[in-house]
Parts: C-alpha cells; sequence; structure tokens
C-alpha cells in the first residue's frame, strides 16, 4: 500500500470497436474481465474504500462482478468523456486529498509495481502531475505526447485532433496518470468538449496544468507490454496472448512442464504443482488447482478442479468441478462434472461419464458408462457399458453401490436403488431391486438355445 493514494477506474464506456452487446470492460483476456485486472492491480496500491471505479454502461453488471473486491463505485450517467468521468467523482473523493492515481478498464496487463513507480515520481517531485509514456511501433489509436524544445511535457494530442506531424510522434499516452489532488479539482473544471468529438478529454489536463504555470512530469515504461490498451476484439486476443503468456512463464519457472506451451491455455488464479506435466493443447480453467506430479494429457479442458498429488487425466477429457484424489487416473475421452469424485487410486476410463458420483478407492469404471447421482464404494467394478438410470422424467434419484461390488457389463441400474457390498450383479440385468449384499443379482430373461434353427433356415430358403 501507498500512504494517502486514492485510485479512479474509468469503466463506464460501452467501448463501440468492439462491436459487442457486452460492455467491454466485461469482455474477458486470461480468463478475468479486463476490469478486473485493473481493480486487482489498484488494490495493491489503495485499500478497497480507496479505490473507485466510474460505472455507466451496464452498471450493475459491472458492479456485481466487482462486489467481492469491495471496492467503490461512482456513476457516470451519461458518457461525456475521460475528463467527464473523473469530474462525476469530485463529491466522493477531493475530501481524501493526497494523490490521485487515473486508470482505465480497459488497459488489464498493467502491473502494480509500474504504478508504484509513478507515486514515488510524483512524491519526490514537485509536478502537478505524472504521467507515463511509451513509445510505440504502430502509435495508431492512442493520444500522442507532445513535448516543448526542453523536453517537457506540453500537452497530449487525441488522434482525432492531431495534426499530420503530431500523427507521425510516436510517443503515446497509456492513460495512466498520478495528480496532486488538490490541483487536479483546481484546475479539472477548465476541460472543456471544445474537440470534433464534442467529449470532455482528461488528456487536457496537462496541457491545461502547464498553462496554469505548473510541470507535468513523464515517467517513461520500460515495458510496452503492459500497457496495451483493449479496443477492439483483435487487441483482446493479444492482451489474452500476454496473460497467457506471463501465466505459463510463471508455471514452468516454478516446476511445472508445459509441452509445446504456446498451445496450452491456463487462466490466472489455476494453481499447479511441481513435476506435474502438461501436454499439448490443454486447457485449465477456473479456479482449478493441480498438485505435484500429474500428468494432464493433450486437450483435456479441466475447470474448477482439483487434481491431488500424482493425478493423472488421459488425452481428451473433460473434467469440470470435479476432485481427484492422489493418484486417481481418468480418460482417455472421459467426462467428469457436477462435484464428482475420483478416490485415491481410482481408475475412470474412455467414454465415461460422471454426474455426482463418487467413485471409491481403486474403484474402477474402465469402459462406455453413465455414472450420475451415485456412491460407490472402494475395491468395485463397474462393467462396460453401466448406465445409472437416475431420472424418471421429473426427480433424480441415487444409486448406492457397495464396496467391493461386481456390476456385469451391460447392467442398467434403475434408481433409486441398492447394490450391497460384495455381491455380484450379472451382465446385462435390470436392476429395479435391492440387491443384498454378497448375493448375485441377476435380471434377465433366460438364455433359449434352439438347436439346427439354423440349418433348418438355409434348407428352407433353398
Ligand atoms: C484514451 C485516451 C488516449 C489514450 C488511450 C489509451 C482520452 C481522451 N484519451 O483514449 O489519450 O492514448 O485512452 O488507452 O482519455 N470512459 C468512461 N467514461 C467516458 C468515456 C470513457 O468511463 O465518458 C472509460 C472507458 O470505459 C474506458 C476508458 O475510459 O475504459 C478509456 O476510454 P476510451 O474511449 O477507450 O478512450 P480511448 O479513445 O482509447
Ligand atoms: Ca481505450
Amino acid at each position: 500500500m501507498v500512504q494517502d493514494v486514492t485510485v479512479v477506474i474509468l469503466a463506464a464506456g460501452l467501448g463501440t470497436r468492439m462491436r459487442s452487446k457486452h460492455a467491454k470492460v466485461l469482455h474477458e483476456a486470461g480468463g478475468r474481465a479486463l476490469v478486473e485486472h485493473v481493480v486487482r492491480t489498484a488494490l495493491e496500491i489503495a485499500p478497497p474504500e480507496r479505490v473507485f471505479v466510474v460505472v455507466g454502461h451496464q452498471a450493475d453488471r459491472v458492479r456485481a462482478k466487482l462486489a467481492p473486491y469491495k471496492v467503490q463505485f461512482v456513476e457516470q450517467r451519461e458518457q461525456k468523456g475521460t475528463g467527464h468521468a473523473l469530474s462525476v467523482c469530485r463529491e466522493a473523493i477531493e475530501p481524501l486529498g493526497g494523490l490521485v492515481v487515473l486508470l482505465y478498464g480497459d488497459g488489464p496487463l498493467l502491473e502494480a509495481g509500474t504504478v508504484k513507480k509513478l507515486v514515488e515520481k510524483q512524491t519526490a517531485s514537485t509536478d502537478a502531475a505524472t504521467l507515463i509514456t511509451t513509445v510505440l511501433e504502430t502509435p495508431r489509436g492512442y493520444g500522442r505526447i507532445v513535448r516543448d524544445g526542453e523536453g517537457r511535457l506540453l500537452a497530449i494530442v487525441e488522434e482525432k485532433a492531431a495534426t499530420p506531424e503530431q500523427l507521425a510522434i510516436r510517443e503515446v499516452n497509456p492513460g495512466i496518470y498520478c495528480f496532486r489532488s488538490e490541483l487536479l479539482w483546481r484546475h479539472i473544471g477548465e476541460i472543456k468538449p471544445d474537440n470534433p468529438a464534442q467529449e470532455y478529454y482528461l488528456t487536457d489536463m496537462p496541457g491545461i496544468l502547464r498553462r496554469a504555470g505548473h510541470s507535468v512530469g513523464i515517467l517513461e515504461a520500460e515495458d510496452a507490454r503492459q500497457l496495451l490498451a483493449v479496443n477492439t476484439r483483435v487487441e483482446l486476443a493479444e492482451v489474452d496472448q500476454v496473460f497467457r503468456d506471463r501465466k505459463r512463464r510463471e508455471l514452468m519457472l516454478s516446476g511445472v512442464t508445459i509441452q509445446n506451451p504456446e498451445t496450452v491455455v491456463i487462466d490466472m488464479d489455476v494453481q499447479v504443482g511441481r513435476d506435474t506435466v502438461i501436454e499439448p493443447f490443454v486447457r485449465l480453467l477456473g479456479r482449478t488447482v493441480i498438485g505435484e506430479d500429474c500428468r494432464i494429457g493433450s486437450a483435456c479442458v479441466i475447470e474448477d478442479s482439483v487434481l491431488e498429488d500424482g493425478a493423472e487425466v488421459f488425452p481428451f477429457s473433460m473434467v469440470s468441478g470435479s476432485y481427484l484424489e492422489a493418484k486417481a487416473r481418468v480418460g482417455p475421452f472421459a467426462r467428469l462434472r457436477m462435484e464428482s469424485r475420483v478416490c485415491e487410486g481410482a481408475h475412470v476410463g474412455n467414454f465415461v461419464e460422471m454426474k455426482k458420483t463418487r467413485l471409491g478407492q481403486h474403484s474402477k469404471a474402465m469402459h462406455l458408462a453413465y455414472l450420475g447421482d451415485s456412491t460407490i464404494g472402494a475395491g468395485a467394478n463397474i462393467g462396460a457399458g453401466t448406465i445409472t438410470c437416475n431420472f424418471d422424467g421429473q426427480k433424480k434419484h441415487p444409486t448406492k453401490i457397495g464396496d467391493d461390488a461386481f456390476v456385469g457389463s451391460n447392467t442398467t441400474l434403475v434408481a433409486p436403488v441398492e447394490v450391497g457390498a460384495g455381491s455380484y450383479v450379472a451382465a446385462g440385468s435390470v436392476i429395479t431391486e435391492p440387491v443384498p449384499p454378497d448375493s448375485l443379482g441377476i435380471a434377465r430373461c433366460r438364455q433359449t438355445v434352439k438347436p439346427e434353427w439354423a440349418k433348418r433356415r438355409r434348407e428352407q430358403q433353398r
């Protein structure tokens, strides 16, 4: 935390260039809404009671998205420009004094360290404000930095209002500012909408401060990558790539093997333990936590799930909201969802779906099964083609299978039903009644054999 700093994040715009029904700051990169990244950075600089988010377009949705962060909101009912957006916060933040850091909700890559440097530079100077600049190969879309003969900041010129000479300037305004509160509020009323867009440009502020006899400092950023803003979906994809790359590097440096890393997508909150191997085209999403020595096969999608040490998921499996205990094995081509649990050493094989189902220690369901709303004990064997009929068209019903039970292939378990510990169910049975422990349940027609039948038929057909 830095003393006496208030952070304002502008997030009221629609983001026309996104061509979207959804407010721009709600679009996701790195598995989080753009504005969430900015809020998290802000919270490393100031406590939640000193972080203000200006909302407007889809304000309720933005508020809901940010509710867990306990930050403050100010509503900008009409979007009349970035200068106007800051001025609507006046009542709330002017009494706080100190320094005001202003960030845009569409610049999600910014790291707190950079903002801290900005605040330090401002604190150590007599300048009225300090802002970050950077030099871009293609400065398109950004405000350009105009300096005076001594290299001091003269003004920021918006692209729409720039002369051809100004457009050639490659030093741009990424939109990260630190103002002395008192001078900001003294002069903010001088921003006028006298530009082609008829907006109140916050970027007029440095020029205004200069004209009032103050100086404005510049912090030249070394790493332009963290200053990229999202205005279009092309930039959204670029920013997403930067996040993905950051996350993969962080994991690899902490001891995780990632094969063909550029094909692997990992959300920012995901944790992965040492010596785990992630094969190509894997997606690890949400709040997934993966232990040490695990293996995630090619093209698996793992979402909001926990894998204990040594668990393995073979290629093309989808695991969602589920828990794999140590040394559990799942897949290839398995689907686990809704709080399913594969206990220690248990094995789920190909084309098996588990929903709200617990598979006990060292139990196996190796091929082609649907196990829904089921509790299966330890050491059980679920044969190929076993189906739990858990839904009667209106309600879901549970199936219980005891320890060491053996369910033969192609068994249909009509729930609610129970198969007792140590019992057998004969292959091809339709089980509608409980099977007591240590017994055999058999529920199918007896086989009839008609000797010579085929031979007679062939003779008749001649
Ligand atoms: C802005 C800067 C430009 C800078 C660029 C960096 C201005 C006038 N220009 O341009 O110099 O190079 O960012 O990315 O500031 N917003 C509001 N209320 C409004 C208008 C905007 O909250 O009335 C919010 C938007 O939701 C967005 C942010 O402010 O998060 C920036 O607005 P945007 O329209 O994207 O500004 P740019 O044209 O990119
Ligand atoms: Ca922008």
